[in-house]
């Protein structure tokens, strides 16, 4: 007969031991988990699929119409029981804004108007934080194609800039161009300026050409 004192003890000694045990974890072993169902979520987690259809079979309590344990988690609809699918063909991303005119089609995009409504000093304001990033160093601050690139470089004797015919956009052939065409140059580039489109999300664009119009006023 065990007394008293050493069934405390003993039972001290397999608690202190279970719960040491948990804090072995590394690699892929998570330790032991005392309450799993909080980790291994029932809905389908995309991307940590469970294929193993006896996983966790030692909690599960509840029968699976598809007779699979407690950690199971794959979709069985889904080709290789993925929980994720890809999009179907031809989805477009949110915020996609498809633009499909030719680079010479320029008297065209003029016409678009821009899609950017509300708050006019907020467009602005951002649209002058991205013209400083990616327009002002050849176009220059006001535009005036004083931009460093544009300006200041001495090649025998005679001042020009790095970048050379940089457009002086208050100049006066370029005073009537819509946010359209602004847009459409950036996108495309044109002439000695080269495209932006890849850099600049379209909704930047829009922003940076609403600015460029603010500056030639
Ligand atoms: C590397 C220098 C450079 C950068 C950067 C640059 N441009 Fe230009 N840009 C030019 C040059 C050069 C021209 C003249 C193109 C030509 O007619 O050959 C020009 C022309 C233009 C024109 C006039 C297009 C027309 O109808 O003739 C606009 C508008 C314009 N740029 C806007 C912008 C905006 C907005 C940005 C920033 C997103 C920008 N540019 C960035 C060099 C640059």
């Amino acid at each position: 007969m065990m007394n008293l004192k050493t069934l405390r003890n003993t039972a001290l000694v397999l608690v202190t031991a279970v719960v040491l045990a948990g804090c072995k974890a590394g690699g892929d072993n998570p330790g032991l988990e005392y309450a799993p169902n909080m980790y291994h979520s029932v809905a389908y987690e995309p991307y940590s699929q469970i294929t193993d259809e006896d996983a966790g079979r030692w909690l599960t309590s509840i029968d699976y119409d598809d007779g699979h344990a407690e950690f199971f988690n794959s979709n069985t609809l889904n080709p290789h029981r993925m929980n994720m699918r890809l999009p179907a063909p031809r989805t477009v991303s949110r915020n996609y804004m498809p633009y499909h005119i030719p680079k010479d089609s320029l008297e065209m995009a003029a016409k678009i108007p821009s899609p950017l409504t509300g708050d006019e000093k907020a467009i602005l304001a951002d649209g002058k934080v991205l013209y400083e990033i990616y327009c002002d160093h050849c176009h220059g601050a006001k535009g005036e194609a004083d931009g460093k690139v544009a300006t200041g470089v001495v090649v025998d004797g005679v001042e020009r800039g790095l970048y050379a015919g940089v457009a002086n956009l208050k100049g006066d052939a370029y005073k009537d161009i819509t946010e359209g065409h602004i847009f459409h140059v950036i996108t495309m580039g044109k002439g000695l300026m080269m495209p932006h489109g890849s850099q600049i999300s379209p909704e930047d664009r829009w922003k940076i050409a609403r600015y460029v119009k603010s500056l030639q006023k």
